[in-house]
């Protein structure tokens, strides 16, 4: 592959995106961010010069809209995209499937006429363990049969099915093909669990807008009080303690990931999970953040959430093995670094 030296990252102002810039900023990698700020704040990306000392360039755009994204293109000589951008709330995709659809899939579309157009060759996309649907054949291996139980979930695994024709497509350069063609082009599509952390510094974190979905940003509005208290989903699971087991990563491991994607990047299509092989309930979790951060979160339990499944962790060992990565964060480290960033930032990114 050609020599890694500008990157794009769509929605690289958001929670994941933000700290694999930081990644690769550190690794000498110039980045370019592409972000609409409809779910993250310009904030983030002062705060992540502040903490690398380096510039990114910066477009506002969404991602749908193909001639500002052009522009990008004409204007950066990009060795590769890792594509964030995307809707991602599983409860919303379900009131709001046609904006879901539109918006997710459209802007991967986007992504690879434009990799065409201009002959970018590599693309890291952002996909979930949600396309392991309601299996419980845990840990998921990456050959798991994959289906979705929501909108939002099926815009991914419909993202992961046309980027395999894309890559099907550029195998052989024929008479049809020839206009739109790309040598070596090399697609790495990467299975995240669970996020949580932040970066150490406390200056970068998770900072949802509106009302928090995911376990992790309510149990750090609890913790710095800005909820009173957490409500558990459903004690009544078949797991250790009747919570539901989730494989939870720290998002700089994640970040990592990214970039090992990138830099050992090969022709062809490559899937990888990205999680820690180990699973931990939510009174796991609950319990792990009051001890390590020294604090108190009340919580009471409450009816199940419609669509969680009982168990889901990876196995990461093709990541570890092809890729050299490997999550060296443990559960104790994500919950003090949640802390740090929420106390140090109780509003977020304020804006
Ligand atoms: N939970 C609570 N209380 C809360 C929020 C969550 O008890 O206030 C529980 C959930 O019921 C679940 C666990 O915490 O048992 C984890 O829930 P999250 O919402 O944090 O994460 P999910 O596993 O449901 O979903 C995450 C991502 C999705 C992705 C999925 C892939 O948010 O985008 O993992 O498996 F699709």
């Amino acid at each position: 592959m050609s020599k890694l030296e500008t990157v794009l990252l769509t929605g690289g102002a958001g929670y994941i995106g933000t700290h694999t810039a930081v990644e690769f900023l550190n690794a000498g990698v110039n980045v370019v961010i592409a972000d609409d700020y409809s779910n993250s704040s310009p904030k983030a990306i002062e705060r992540l010069e502040q903490l690398t000392g380096k510039q990114v360039v910066k477009y506002g755009v969404n991602m749908c809209d193909k001639a500002a994204v052009r522009r990008i293109f004409e204007e950066n000589r990009l060795d590769a995209i890792v594509h964030f951008a995307g809707y991602k709330a599983v409860g919303e995709s379900k009131a709001l499937p046609i904006q879901y659809y539109r918006n997710n899939v459209d802007s991967a579309l986007v992504v690879c006429e434009l990799m065409q157009e201009f002959g970018v060759n590599q693309l890291v996309f952002s996909s979930s363990a949600t396309v392991y649907g309601d299996s419980q054949n845990v840990p998921f291996e990456e050959d798991e049969p994959t289906s979705c139980t929501n909108p939002y979930g099926w815009t991914k695994l419909t993202i992961e099915r046309i980027l395999t024709d894309f890559v099907e497509a550029n195998k052989e350069k024929t008479d049809v093909n020839k206009d739109v063609f790309i040598n070596d082009l090399s697609v790495t599509l990467l299975r995240y669990f669970n996020p949580i952390g932040a970066h150490a510094s406390g200056l970068i974190g998770e900072d949802p807008r509106g009302p928090a979905n995911n376990l992790m940003p309510h149990v750090a509005r609890v913790a710095v009080g800005v909820n009173d208290h957490l409500n558990v989903f459903g004690n009544d699971y078949p797991t250790k303690d009747g919570t539901c087991v989730r494989d939870y990563i720290h998002v700089v491991d994640l970040a990592k990931g990214h970039l090992l994607a990138c830099q050992k990047a090969t022709p062809g299509l490559h899937t990888y999970n990205l999680g820690t092989g180990k699973g931990y309930s939510v009174l796991e979790v609950v319990e792990t953040f009051e001890r390590v951060n020294g604090i108190r979160i009340p919580y009471v339990f409450a009816a199940r959430r419609p669509g969680d499944v009982p168990e889901s962790y990876a196995n990461p060992a093709r990541a570890n093995k092809e890729l050299g990565w490997r999550a060296e964060h443990s559960l104790e480290d994500m919950c003090r670094d949640v802390y740090n960033w929420q106390k140090n930032n109780p509003q977020g990114y304020g804006d």
